[in-house]
């Protein structure tokens, strides 16, 4: 059992926080935002994650995880301080620092005995060493010496599998080269580390260049695989079969090879940018991801493109949106392509019906009451009286709908398909205009 405090109750924090609880750990969470530790006091869970809100009642009322705003006091007993604080993009696209290097300013002026820092959040190249040079800076006004490792542990959570990723991880980096602050790690990552070795120990800047390196390897799959779409759609193929051909290459792979409305969430936009400004800040233009971003930044104005070949003039137009969030099974809209088309469609003079499973307060927040959107209850009632149907996120609800009652209940039977979760044939078959991404026709 080792104490463990995590600044940052976000995403990252709280699901590591929680399973590291789950596995015996004690936790303290720590966060400046106190309606958010008084609604995690209260039983509110801030996010919706599968699996999460049950795991972390069960760990407060096991007594093993705690939440706070008080950080001297979290501090006060912690064997290892996890850092994961979110690093949002500044005007130039490089990740703010602001943050992280906030909570080391508050490690240093409170830390009196030997830590591991342990950093989460997903920073640039040779933080880690900011991070150290910050709580040393502090530390020596206090006049106080304990030994402080820093480390680099990125983490790679899906939203929407975030507790099962976090509980059985594909790998886990270190980048260290402390050998204590690695021994800490193999015992607090012990129960996660079962049947094969998945440690993977490295230093501190290969391990911070693996996170965005990871990313940007899946943001460029995606758009590679949206440009061939492109490529297709033109020259009057189907990318879903060549989609298929492709991936049962073991060397290419069937996973992030799907074409669509384009990449969103708080991950990938950011972190390609991030990686870009980088790579121009040490010499080097990272033209691969300049292009990477440029595609996807187009894609996500795609299934508006569609929309206008077959309406020519959008104004006046209701258009039904079925999904808001930028994936599945998550209620986050951050850089989801829903907001782009939705604020196409405003600029076009269109009024929009949504409907999404979980993003709907979500939307209201971000977009406001307005008239020119309804915000819906069922994915049908987003249909009623609508010219035109897109499908922009592919929760499983919307796989096996019901085509021929899709055509009855809109106004004019038109499908833009920005996730291809329809089969053309059939679409077309129960009477819709069906347009796909890469599917042959729509150009
Ligand atoms: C991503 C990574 O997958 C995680 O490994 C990483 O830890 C995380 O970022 C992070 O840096 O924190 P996430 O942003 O939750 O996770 O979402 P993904 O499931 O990766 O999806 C990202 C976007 O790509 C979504 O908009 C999705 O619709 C799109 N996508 C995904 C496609 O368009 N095609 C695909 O084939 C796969």
């Amino acid at each position: 059992m080792k104490r463990v405090t995590i600044f940052g109750t976000g995403y990252v924090g709280l699901v590591t926080g929680t399973c590291l609880a789950e596995v015996g750990n004690q936790v303290t969470c720590v966060d400046i935002d106190q309606a958010k530790i008084d609604g995690l006091n209260q039983g509110r869970i801030p996010i919706y994650e599968p699996g999460l809100e049950d795991m972390v009642h069960a760990n407060v009322r096991a007594n093993r995880l705690h939440f706070t705003t008080d950080a001297a006091k979290a501090l006060s007993a912690a064997e290892i301080i996890f850092i994961a604080v979110g690093t949002p993009p500044d005007e130039d696209g490089s990740a703010d620092l602001r943050h992280v290097l906030a909570v080391a300013g508050t490690i240093g002026r409170c830390l009196d005995h030997d830590a591991v820092v342990v950093n989460k959040s997903t920073v640039p190249v040779g933080t880690a060493d900011k991070v150290r040079h910050r709580i040393q800076t502090e530390l020596a006004a206090r006049a106080v010496q304990p030994r402080v490792d820093v480390v680099s542990n990125p983490e790679f959570l899906k939203e929407g599998d975030a507790v099962k990723d976090c509980m059985r991880p594909d790998r886990i980096v270190i980048g260290t080269d402390s050998p204590q602050a690695i021994d800490t790690l193999k015992t607090l990552y012990g129960p996660f580390n079962r049947n094969h070795e998945r440690l993977v120990v490295m230093d501190v800047r290969s391990a911070e260049l693996t996170k965005y390196a990871a990313n940007a390897m899946l943001a460029t799959k995606i758009s590679f695989m949206n440009e061939i779409a492109n490529i297709a759609e033109r020259v009057g193929a189907d990318i879903e079969a060549v989609r298929q051909g492709i991936g049962s290459d073991p060397r290419i792979g069937y996973s992030f090879i799907y074409p669509g409305a384009g990449y969103g969430g708080s991950c990938f936009p950011k972190d390609v940018q991030a990686l870009e400004r980088t790579a121009r800040q040490f010499g080097y233009e990272a033209r691969i991801l300049d292009a990477v971003e440029a595609v996807n930044r187009d894609q996500k104005h795609r299934v508006l493109a569609m929309l206008e070949q077959h309406f020519d003039d959008l104004k006046g137009r209701t258009v039904a949106l079925w999904g808001l969030a930028f994936k599945p099974n998550t209620d986050d809209m951050r850089e989801a392509p829903s907001r782009v088309v939705i604020e196409g469609l405003w600029a076009r003079g269109a009024k929009v019906q949504a409907f999404d499973p979980e993003a709907s307060h979500e939307a209201g927040r971000v977009f406001g009451e307005r008239a020119d959107l309804t915000l819906c209850s069922d994915a049908f009632a987003a249909l009623n009286g609508a010219d035109a149907l897109i499908v922009i996120t592919e929760w499983k609800q919307f796989w096996a709908a019901d085509l021929a009652a899709i055509k009855a209940a809109l106004k004019t039977p038109v499908v833009i398909d920005g996730r291809n979760i329809f089969d053309p044939k059939k679409a077309e078959a129960a009477g819709l205009a069906y347009y796909g991404i890469g599917r042959g026709r729509s150009v």
